[in-house]
């Protein structure tokens, strides 16, 4: 049986170490920079939140909003009624940044930390406001 447990402990030092990279990684997946949330319209809301849950916000924020140009461009729908029943305009520039009015340290920080460059900056100018048509 020596060689048997040679074996096994080989075997449970490769797993070890190809799996490590893994297991270190583990909670990373969700992790992300501190995003500012201090700008004038968020510091007078009543509850600081957003118009779904942060969580949900997190992971689907550009899925809502290709959601939001398609009703918004294609069908002219303006209002936004959220899960609780709250309603938002539904806007980049009106809606999102008008809380999010940080733009760079909120939207942007996050996306160069994440490597992402949403194209929607190219006509819209969120933060600085107006849409370049
Ligand atoms: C009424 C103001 C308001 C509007 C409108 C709004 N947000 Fe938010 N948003 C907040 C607040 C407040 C939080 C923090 C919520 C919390 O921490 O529970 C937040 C959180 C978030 C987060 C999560 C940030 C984190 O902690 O990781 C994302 C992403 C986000 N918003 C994107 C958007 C986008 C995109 C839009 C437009 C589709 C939008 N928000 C519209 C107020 C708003
Ligand atoms: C907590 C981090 C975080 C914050 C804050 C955040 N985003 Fe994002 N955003 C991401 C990540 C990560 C992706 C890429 C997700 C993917 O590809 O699945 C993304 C993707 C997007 C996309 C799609 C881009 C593409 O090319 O697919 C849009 C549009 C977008 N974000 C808009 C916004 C706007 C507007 C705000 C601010 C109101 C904002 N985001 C705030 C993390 C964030
Ligand atoms: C080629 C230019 C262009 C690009 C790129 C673009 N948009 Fe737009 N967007 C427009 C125009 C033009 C309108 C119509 C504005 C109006 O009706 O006043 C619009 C309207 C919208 C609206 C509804 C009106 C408003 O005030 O916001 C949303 C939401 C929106 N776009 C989201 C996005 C998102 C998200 C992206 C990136 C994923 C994006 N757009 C990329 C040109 C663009």
């Amino acid at each position: 049986m020596y060689n048997g447990k040679k074996i096994i402990l080989g075997l449970v030092i490769f797993v070890l170490f190809f799996t490590s990279p893994f297991l270190i990684n583990i909670g990373k997946a969700n992790e992300k920079p501190e995003v500012s949330l201090d700008t004038p319209v968020i510091s007078q809301l009543d509850e600081k939140q957003c118009i779904e849950s942060a969580e949900y916000m997190r992971a689907n924020h550009m899925k809502l909003l290709n959601e939001w140009r398609d009703q918004a461009v294609r069908e002219g729908q303006t209002v936004y009624i959220s899960n609780s029943g709250k309603k938002y305009e539904i806007s980049l520039e009106n809606g999102c940044l008008e809380c999010h009015s940080n733009q760079e340290q909120f939207c942007d920080s996050c996306h160069t930390y994440s490597e992402v460059e949403p194209y929607c900056w190219d006509c819209h100018n969120g933060a600085k406001g107006g849409l370049d048509k």
